[in-house]
């Protein structure tokens, strides 16, 4: 074919011109002398028309023999149409088939989720997940610029480990050439030995955690993107995080206005999301439950019910830190002013969407740290490395971690994070 490629969501762009569009088959009706053909290429969907006696009649044959997601090649001239999504209509000149597609198992009819997952290779042609998915690169892109722009270095850390970051029990264990080893559940610990080197650094990538409860909330594997700042104390890192979170945040806003349209997005909550967050200790938390009459003793880590009723006090996301220590890692900080406190921050996102972040000021002196490794039960060994960074030229340091499935969640508004991720992992689901 001749005329220039073009894709759909640029044809605003060669009104009046003909191009050539490549794409599949959306849908399709006929009315009359008339065909409809909703062509969807990736980048958006529009309306192809086809008048008889304006075409061969022999393309008019071809039309019939489509099918639901068949790929073509359509040539046509672009017309503006301001009733359509795009602005644009193709009056249709000439189609070639490439491929003509077998029955489609996903149609306009209501299906199930669990169809749905076993079918997410296709399902992601729908334009649910479209949406949720170009809003989640969106994001990304969006923390790639904050960090980029504010002077961190990217550190990408490993994902084979020997040891643990965040507890013995969701560790996923494989062999290693006769040895045992782990796949990451956080970058942490190497980003704390970037921040030693680089001042600023983050690291991005795949977690790994055998979480063995069925919730809404928890994938097997998901994505994390964690900073880690030498000298940031607690508040510091409070503070990067809420400015990451309202720059992050707006910018899917500003960028995905037609995406978070699709989904009937509510985003009134979301262009709340602007620092200063409120800040309330873990005891103020406590204070908060009993006021709502939550039953809840003090020492115990919130669940989704408590995170949910303690968030629903405010319009925007909120800091809770200075949780007990015994429920925190052993490499949080013991707060100077009260030693069972651990200088620790979770994030909670409004709208029952729970913690979305978790961080802290880290453990710095050599001794508390290194007592703490043996209190775990964790092996000296694997950690020696970790407990170097307190040898030569400690220094306090803080920083978080962003789950982005749960954030992707709340900003699409989905009920379930499995929609966050094109391909997700959970105890029950390893295909496709
Ligand atoms: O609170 P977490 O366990 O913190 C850490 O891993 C720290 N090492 C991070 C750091 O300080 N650098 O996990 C951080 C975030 C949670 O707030 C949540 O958003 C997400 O990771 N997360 C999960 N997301 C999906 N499925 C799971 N099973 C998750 N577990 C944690
Ligand atoms: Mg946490």
């Amino acid at each position: 074919m001749s005329n220039p490629i073009a894709s759909v969501n640029q044809l605003i762009h060669h009104l009046g011109k003909s191009v050539s569009l490549r794409g599949w088959v959306y849908s399709k009706r006929s009315s009359g002398k008339i065909r409809f053909l909703m062509l969807r290429d990736g980048t958006g969907i529009v309306q192809i028309v086809w008048m008889k006696g304006q075409i061969p009649d022999t393309t008019f044959e071809l039309f019939d023999k489509l099918t639901q997601e068949s790929s073509v090649i359509i040539e046509g001239k672009v017309r503006e149409d301001k009733r359509a999504k795009g602005g644009v209509e193709v009056d249709g000149e000439k189609l070639e088939i490439l491929h003509i597609a077998e029955e489609y198992p996903i149609g306009p009819k209501e299906h199930g989720p669990d169809f749905l997952l076993s079918n997410r290779h296709l399902w992601l042609r729908s334009i649910r997940p479209h949406a949720t998915l170009k809003i989640r690169d969106r994001f990304v892109k969006a923390i790639r610029d904050f960090f980029d722009t504010n002077g961190f270095t990217l550190i990408d850390t490993p994902i084979f480990t020997p040891s643990a970051c965040e507890g013995t029990t969701t560790l996923f264990e494989t062999e290693y050439f006769g040895d045992k080893a782990y796949l990451s559940q956080s970058g942490q610990l190497y980003a704390e030995a970037g921040a030693m080197a680089f001042g600023k650094v983050y690291c991005f990538g795949p977690t790994f955690r055998a979480e063995k409860s069925k919730t809404r909330r928890h994938l097997t594997e998901f994505w994390m993107v964690e900073p880690e700042v030498a000298f940031n104390d607690l508040d510091a890192n409070m503070v990067l995080a809420e400015q990451f979170l309202e720059y992050t945040v707006q910018k899917v806003l500003a960028e995905c206005k037609a995406e978070l349209e699709v989904l009937q997005r509510d985003t009134s909550k979301l262009q709340n999301v602007r620092a200063p967050f409120p800040r309330i200790s873990y005891n103020e938390a406590v204070e908060i439950l009993k006021s709502k009459n939550i039953p809840f003793e003090w020492g115990n880590d919130f669940g989704a019910p408590e995170e949910t009723a303690l968030a629903e006090s405010f319009d925007k996301p909120i800091f809770v830190h200075r949780f007990p220590a015994k429920i925190k890692a052993f490499y949080m900080k013991a707060d100077p002013a009260n030693p069972e406190l651990a200088l620790g921050m979770d994030c909670l996102a409004p709208e029952g969407y729970g913690e979305i972040i978790g961080g802290g000021q880290r453990e710095d002196d050599y001794q508390t740290l290194r007592s703490k490794v043996k209190e775990q039960g964790l092996s000296e060994e694997n950690f020696s490395w970790y407990l170097d960074l307190r040898k030569y030229g400690s220094v306090p340091h803080a920083g978080f971690g962003l789950g982005i499935e749960r954030t992707v969640a709340w900003l699409c508004g989905i009920e379930h994070l499995r929609e966050a991720a094109a391909f997700p992992r959970m105890m029950y689901r390893l295909r496709p």
